[in-house]
């Protein structure tokens, strides 16, 4: 570790960043794990007398998009890799839009398609890219997520909901295929950004006040 980096247990951050997190969410050796996990999952249920498509959504699903592949390659599963960006956050708060860039692959004609995220917050995103790939006529098409945002904070606005605290999704998802379920907060690392910081983490922390200050710069 160079002398411009700190490290708290396992975890290690830029000098750049002090002060900017709240606290550490998931350790990278737990992201790997859990990865080598799903990893096992995909391959015993997935053909492995043909590709599986494995689709990356651009920028902030890179470095897990990374993990899986790695896990996928040492079990000796077959897949094509592929990429699509797709962005909806400004600062801390979903835009409300999602805006494509450039054409989907033609690779996915025919073919099983695992969409890789970074994290299912509102769903939004995930409404808005899925019918496009279903229109690419795939084998079957299912979604890869690091993380969901499943249960509200606490102390947030809708704590008295009835609902157990978990957040209802507006798509479904096959829990074999979640990294991790996480509570209502920003976060930050492992591909995820606050206005394009914070990506190069190799563990996920919750984005504090200072961060937020600190962090980011003007798009
Ligand atoms: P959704 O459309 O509300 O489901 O949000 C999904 C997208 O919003 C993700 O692909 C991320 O780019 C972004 N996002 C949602 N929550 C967070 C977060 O806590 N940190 C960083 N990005 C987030």
């Amino acid at each position: 570790m160079s002398d411009s980096a700190k490290q708290t247990s396992s975890a290690i951050y830029p000098d750049l960043y002090e002060g900017h997190f709240s606290s550490l969410l998931i350790p990278y050796k737990d992201l790997d794990s859990r990865c080598k996990e799903i990893a096992e999952h995909i391959h015993a249920t997935y053909p492995s007398d043909e590709p599986l498509v494995m689709l990356c959504i651009l920028k902030g699903s890179a470095p897990f998009y990374n993990l899986l592949c790695n896990h996928l390659s040492i079990l000796g599963h077959p897949f094509m890799i592929d990429f699509y960006r797709v962005k909806s956050y400004e600062g801390t708060g979903s835009s409300g839009t999602v805006k494509h860039f450039g054409d989907l692959p033609k690779s996915m004609k025919g073919r099983h398609v695992l969409v890789i995220e970074d994290i299912v917050d509102t769903g939004t995103t995930l409404k808005s890219l899925l019918p496009t790939i279903a229109e690419k006529d795939p084998k079957s098409y299912k979604v890869c997520s690091m993380l969901v945002k499943r249960f509200h904070s606490e102390g947030s606005e809708d704590d008295d909901e009835d609902d157990g605290g978990e957040i209802t999704k507006q798509i479904e998802l096959d829990n074999n295929l979640i990294g991790f379920n996480i509570p209502n907060a920003f976060v930050v690392g492992c591909g995820l950004d606050y206005n394009e910081m914070y990506r190069d983490l190799r563990d996920i922390w919750i984005l504090g006040e200072e961060g937020i200050k600190g962090g980011g710069y003007d798009l």
